[in-house]
């Protein structure tokens, strides 16, 4: 069995009413398989953060998909930390490409989110991952651990260790087009790598590396059975409950042999 817990998280997006809301959180919570075996967190719009915490069940874990850094002020439409926190989210999505490309999250305030996760004790999802031209220019591992590295600066080990790291390479979120297995294996080992040079083999050993980008049923076993590869965030096939909770039967059938 492998020492770390597979996730499988869901990222809903700008999707869903309150009504697809709670018939996805009451199909999953009958059926889903244990969280002692998968990590299973769903990240919703915060306007629905609120309700689906209240009908979580034992097995379901939800997080948010964006926060401003500071813990309050007037910033009109934001969300803060404190509020993501008492909305009873556990876990935040950090630095998604959606939020990099469309809302100019810079790698600095992608930093900045990741601070305000450690005040507030929110497990972060850090998301990472290279464009088209990046790949096609053979940068994608260097602007990868560059991402990586600004993300982390100044936060402590102890939190480092609690990240959840998504590689996502851009080109292949919501376009159909996945990463090759080699491709993703070699980029997620080479995060390990790099996060044992800085904060050494027991925390990179530990921190759960996930790939995401197209994700579907048909090819999440594949990317599963690569050794760095430890869960998947996943996006448009993840909106179905019954996807969702195969998913999460997958990370147990093939990780946890
Ligand atoms: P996708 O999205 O699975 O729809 O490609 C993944 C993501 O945005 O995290």
């Amino acid at each position: 069995m492998s020492r770390r817990k597979p996730i499988i998280a869901a990222n809903w997006k700008m999707y869903k009413t309150k009504d697809e809301a709670l018939d996805f959180i009451f199909k999953v919570n009958q059926e889903v398989i244990s969280r002692e075996l998968v990590e299973s967190i769903v990240c919703t719009p915060a306007i629905l953060l609120n309700l689906m915490v209240k009908r979580e069940g034992e097995e379901i874990r939800i997080g948010a998909q964006n926060m401003h850094y500071l813990d309050e002020g007037a910033y009109t439409g934001e969300n803060s930390p404190l509020q993501v926190k008492t909305a009873g989210a556990e876990y935040i999505l950090i630095g998604h490409s959606e939020r990099r490309e469309h809302f100019n999250e810079t790698d600095e305030v992608v930093n900045l989110k990741m601070q305000a996760a450690s005040r507030h004790d929110l497990i972060p999802i850090l998301c990472i991952g290279e464009k088209l031209e990046a790949r096609e220019e053979g940068k994608a591992e260097e602007v990868v651990l560059n991402q990586l590295q600004i993300a982390l600066g100044a936060i402590p080990k102890k939190f480092v260790e609690k990240t959840i790291i998504a590689y996502e390479p851009v080109w292949a979120i919501g376009t159909g087009k996945t990463a090759s297995v080699e491709q993703a294996q070699s980029i997620i080992k080479k995060i390990r790598e790099n996060l044992r040079e800085t904060y050494g083999s027991e925390v990179s050993e530990q921190i759960r590396i996930l790939y995401g980008g197209s994700v579907k049923l048909d090819n999440i076993d594949e990317f599963l059975q690569a050794p760095d590869i430890d869960g998947a965030l996943i996006g448009g096939a993840a909106l179905n409950p019954h996807n969702f909770i195969k998913f999460v039967e997958s990370a147990n059938n093939i990780k946890n042999k």
